[in-house]
This record gives C-alpha cells, structure tokens and sequence, in this order.
C-alpha cells in the first residue's frame, strides 16, 4: 500500500512547478507566484493548499480553507465551516484512494464542509457522503455546492 500521508504544502518555487502538471492551474496560482517574486527574501508563502507526495511527485492536492461563522449560510447552527475547492488527483493516480485520503483528512477537523465540484466527479462526491444543497438562487447563483456535515449539524433550512 501506499502511504498517503497528506501534508500542507508550503508554496515556493518547487510546489508551483508541480502545480502545472494539473489541470486546475490559474490565477490562484500565478498570484501566489507573483507573491513569490515580490518577497524574494522569504522564499515560502502561506497557502490554503493540502496534498499527497509519491516520493518527490505530488499526486493529489485540495485547497481547504476555514471561513468564519459569519460567512456561512449553509449549516444550522451556523458556524465556522471548511470550503473544498480544486481537489484533483493526477490523471494517473486517479481511482487509487487519493482523493478518498484528501477528503477524510478534511472530515477529521469535525466541522461541516461546503465544496462547489466539477459536473463528472459527482459519483465520486455521492461516495464521499457529500449531498447536494437545496438551491437557492440568491445564495448559490452559478454554483451546485455540496455539503457534508458532522453529527449534531444540519443543512440550513
Ligand atoms: N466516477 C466514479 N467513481 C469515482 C470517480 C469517477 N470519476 N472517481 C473516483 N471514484 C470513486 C472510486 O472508484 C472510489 O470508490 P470506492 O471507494 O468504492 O473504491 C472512490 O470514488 C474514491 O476514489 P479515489 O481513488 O479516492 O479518487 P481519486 O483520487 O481518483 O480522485 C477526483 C477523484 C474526482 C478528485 C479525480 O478523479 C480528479 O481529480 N478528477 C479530475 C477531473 C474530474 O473531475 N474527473 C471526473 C471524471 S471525467
């Protein structure tokens, strides 16, 4: 088996190159190498990234960031809660528990969790024990968020 230790990954010049080799590459990253550049002396920046190593290579990432009870409109009672975006396994390493690893590192904080996926990876959601919200158009726009949450918690209704 292999080991997927799931690590917070410190961003410098190393982790964006890996960073290209996935498909969600973007403005997130470009702006956080723009901070690289401009902060020379510091070489590291603080990022909301998690990831799995396979030696060297980074396989699986997410970006988990805990907002403030104030911005949720989600969970009953509100609360601080954990948004999910750009999880991604590398196409080769898919179906091999990565992406499982990912997301139960994200469950054992206990708080409820909001993400906002990409259309085909909705089986792989459903296995996760993530639910779709009830859409209300004020709140969710564009978006089709699902949620998980821990005992004790509730959707809004
Ligand atoms: N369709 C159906 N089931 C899927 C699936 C998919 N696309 N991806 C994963 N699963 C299932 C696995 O079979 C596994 O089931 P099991 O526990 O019963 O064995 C479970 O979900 C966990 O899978 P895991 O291996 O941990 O997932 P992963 O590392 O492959 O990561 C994604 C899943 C969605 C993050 C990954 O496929 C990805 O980054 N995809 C990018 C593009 C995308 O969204 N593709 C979707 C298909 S086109």
């Amino acid at each position: 088996m292999y080991n997927k230790d799931v690590k917070r990954l410190k961003i410098n010049y190393k982790t964006l190159e890996e960073f290209k080799k996935f498909k969600e590459y973007g403005i997130q990253e470009l702006s956080m190498l723009e901070d690289l550049q401009a902060n020379i002396s510091e070489n590291e920046i603080e990022s909301p990234f998690f990831g799995i190593y396979l030696g060297d290579s980074l396989v699986a990432r997410m970006s988990l960031y805990k907002r403030g009870k104030k911005y949720d409109q989600y969970f009953e009672p509100s609360q601080e809660y954990l948004e999910i975006w750009k999880l991604e396994t590398l196409k080769d390493y898919q179906q091999q528990g990565y992406g499982r690893a990912l997301i139960e590192f994200a469950k054992s904080f206990n708080l409820p969790i909001k993400t906002s996926p990409r259309v085909k990876s909705s089986e792989f959601w459903n296995k996760m024990g993530f639910t779709p919200v009830k859409y209300d158009m004020d709140r969710d726009l564009g978006e089709n968020p699902l949620v998980w949450h821990p005992a004790g918690v509730s959707q809004k209704a």
